[in-house]
């Protein structure tokens, strides 16, 4: 079939984003309509999907009639999206994820010190004990026992490890936070639950913000304070708790996922792992093998057009928004290559897209990579004979528009190594 790639336009979608569908059966239908094609998101909001490698790169890459703040999204402007809306906690926002041009480079400097390559590899001990610790709970369970690994361990990390950036030690304003995330980025909850969950997460920010001010440490949340009281007025109120709220939703979601697959991907290749544990591959290789084939970010929402832009032959109007198909994008550069978890094979993985690119790209990215490469190797050195506990057809993928992973990953840890 071969479709004329100007006539493609809004007024008809191709397909409606599904979030119960495998992500990549999803993607390679799309890409048969071409490398950015009209979809329907949920409660049918239109956008364009940009879903091959060349498009998603395209679109990332600092382009001059794309825009990140979706005050240039004209559905939104006209008051045409409802309260409420799914995707809305992704999307808005005043934080560095949704700004431009200077307004970004301002908001993302303040942050960007706290992930320098000395402050991140600082944290390498505090990562190894906690990772050290939940393994702990894990042996504790015996080693023929089945667990969820990705709520027992997958899920919890990053977690504490985003709170130990944010100086939240507190135990219960941590469960609290678990609960409210997971909740605003269900797509099984009522939109009125979702908005209270949002409401709950801004509260404990708001308690971490207040704690710190009257009796500042050396956590981000402190630094940020100082940078609102700062003279030029850098920061407002709302942006720092914006700025909280984005790591979080950028920060821990997709590093669960990403472990969880990276966990599938060397459980089905008994013979990688060896050479792995035997120390004939390293660890981050495996991190980026994982990203490569399981992007934790199924979609990224969105860009808005600022003036009418041709992209790979379409038209896209000003004011209409572009989902980027991160997962579908970054196996697609290999179409040839069959899709599979390969480390040896770092062509796979060189130009990875898990990240993003250009101006917006991961701004952790190194503390992920860190965290994963050192969760999964005390995990596999301490389990050495970890295995699935369910054949992998009957794995189940995560329910999302966002996100691309699996549901739960049960395994049967075996008995551990000392
Ligand atoms: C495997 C794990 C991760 C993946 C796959 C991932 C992916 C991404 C992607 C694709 C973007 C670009 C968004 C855009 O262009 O609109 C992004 C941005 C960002 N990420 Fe990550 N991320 C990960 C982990 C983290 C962690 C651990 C943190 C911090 C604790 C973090 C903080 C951020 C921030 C602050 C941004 C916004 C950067 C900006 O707008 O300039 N991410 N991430």
């Amino acid at each position: 079939m071969r479709i004329d790639r100007s006539k493609l336009s809004l007024d008809q979608p191709v397909s409606s984003l599904d979030p119960t569908r495998e992500t990549h059966e999803e993607a390679a239908e799309w890409l048969r309509h071409g490398p950015v094609v009209p979809v329907s998101l949920p409660d049918d909001v239109r956008a364009w999907a940009a879903m091959s490698a060349e498009a998603a790169r395209t679109v990332l890459d600092a382009h001059p009639d794309l825009s990140s703040d979706p005050r240039h999204w004209a559905a939104y402007t006209r008051g045409e999206i409802p309260t409420g809306w799914p995707l809305l906690n992704l999307i808005l926002g005043e934080s560095m994820l949704n700004a431009d041009g200077a307004d970004h480079r301002r908001l993302r400097r303040l942050v960007s010190h706290a992930f320098t390559p000395r402050r991140i590899d600082a944290l390498a001990p505090r990562i190894r004990e906690v990772t050290g610790e939940l393994l702990d709970g894990l042996e504790a369970g015996g080693p023929e026992a089945v667990t969820d690994l990705k709520k027992t361990f997958a899920y919890p990390l990053p977690l504490l490890i985003i709170c130990e950036l944010f100086g939240l030690t507190d135990p219960d304003q941590q469960h609290r936070l678990r609960g409210h995330f997971r909740t605003m980025l269900s797509v099984e909850v009522s939109n009125a639950e979702r908005q209270a969950a949002a409401a709950g997460q801004r509260e404990v920010l708001a308690h971490l913000v207040a704690d710190r001010r009257a009796a500042p440490l050396g956590d981000l949340t402190s630094a940020l304070i100082e940078a609102l009281d700062d003279e030029d007025g850098r920061l407002t109120e709302k942006e720092l708790i914006d700025t909280l709220e984005i790591i979080l939703l950028a920060g821990h979601e997709t590093t669960v996922n990403s472990l969880t697959s990276t966990v599938l991907g060397l459980l089905t290749r008994p013979d990688q792992l060896t050479a792995l544990l035997d120390g004939e591959l390293e660890w981050p290789a495996a991190v980026e093998a994982g990203l490569h084939w399981n992007s934790p970010l199924r979609n990224l929402f969105m860009r808005y057009a600022l003036r009418d832009t041709v992209l790979q032959g379409v038209t896209v109007r000003r004011g209409e928004p572009i989902v980027i198909g991160l997962a579908a994008a970054n196996r697609e550069q290999h179409g040839t290559v069959p899709a599979r978890f390969d480390i040896r094979d770092s062509r796979h993985y060189e130009r990875q897209l898990a990240f993003g690119a250009g101006p917006h790209y991961c701004l952790g990215a190194a503390l992920a990579r860190l965290e994963s490469a050192i969760a999964l190797s005390q995990l596999f050195t301490r389990f050495p004979a970890m295995r699935l506990a369910v054949p992998e057809s009957e794995l189940v993928p995560v329910v999302s528009t966002a996100i691309n992973g699996l549901a739960a990953l049960p395994v049967v840890l075996g008995r551990p190594h000392r």
